[in-house]
């Protein structure tokens, strides 16, 4: 297991974020500029998760971008680095979204998942996600295939003690 700790994105991290991105979504990928823009939305959030294993120290493992806008949360991307996967990177970055969310008094969170992607399936589908509709056609693969998308959606419900 790879130990991480989790800090905001910033301008000085974009190239290191865009070269991760584009390991995690070939010829999909988002570059430095628009995931600035992504940054500069209403309510947006841009978290990394860092390496602080020795001889990785400060390594970006893992990222997540999204927002939360009038108590609407949407997950817009997602990735971990190819040799920190299955280590629970990815549930420490929705764990820490779903604390900021509801911080932010978001009532539900959404996203898109391709419907061949099942390793993110099984991901979301761990932490509470549940499909919440379909948008044929949403993805063009490179070969100009299209592949449907899942709209999934978690409620984000106050926890009482
Ligand atoms: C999907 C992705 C973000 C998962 O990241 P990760 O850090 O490896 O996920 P975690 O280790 O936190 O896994 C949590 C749970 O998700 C599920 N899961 C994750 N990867 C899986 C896989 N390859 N196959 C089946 N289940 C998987 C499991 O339930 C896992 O729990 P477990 O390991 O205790 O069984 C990662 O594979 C990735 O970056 N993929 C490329 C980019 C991408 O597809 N992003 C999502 C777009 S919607």
């Amino acid at each position: 297991m790879i130990p991480v700790r989790l800090q905001p994105i910033g301008p000085a991290d974009l190239d290191r974020i865009a070269a991760l991105h584009a390991k995690c979504f070939p010829g999909e990928s988002w570059d430095r500029q628009a995931l600035g823009e992504v940054m500069a939305m209403p309510g947006a959030g841009a978290w990394q998760a860092v390496s602080a294993a020795r001889g990785r120290i400060g390594e970006t493992m893992g990222f997540v971008f999204d927002t939360a806008i009038a108590g609407q949360g949407e997950i817009l991307t997602i990735g971990i680095a190819p040799l920190a996967r299955r280590q629970g990177i990815a549930r420490v970055l929705l764990e820490n979204l779903f604390e900021r969310h509801r911080k932010m008094k978001v009532a539900a969170i959404t996203l898109e998942v391709a419907q061949d992607n099942i390793a993110a399936q099984r991901l979301y589908e761990s932490e509470g996600f549940q499909i919440a509709g379909r948008r044929p056609a949403y993805y063009r693969r490179s070969g100009g295939a299209s592949v449907d998308a899942w709209i999934l959606r978690r409620m984000l419900v106050e926890e009482r003690s």
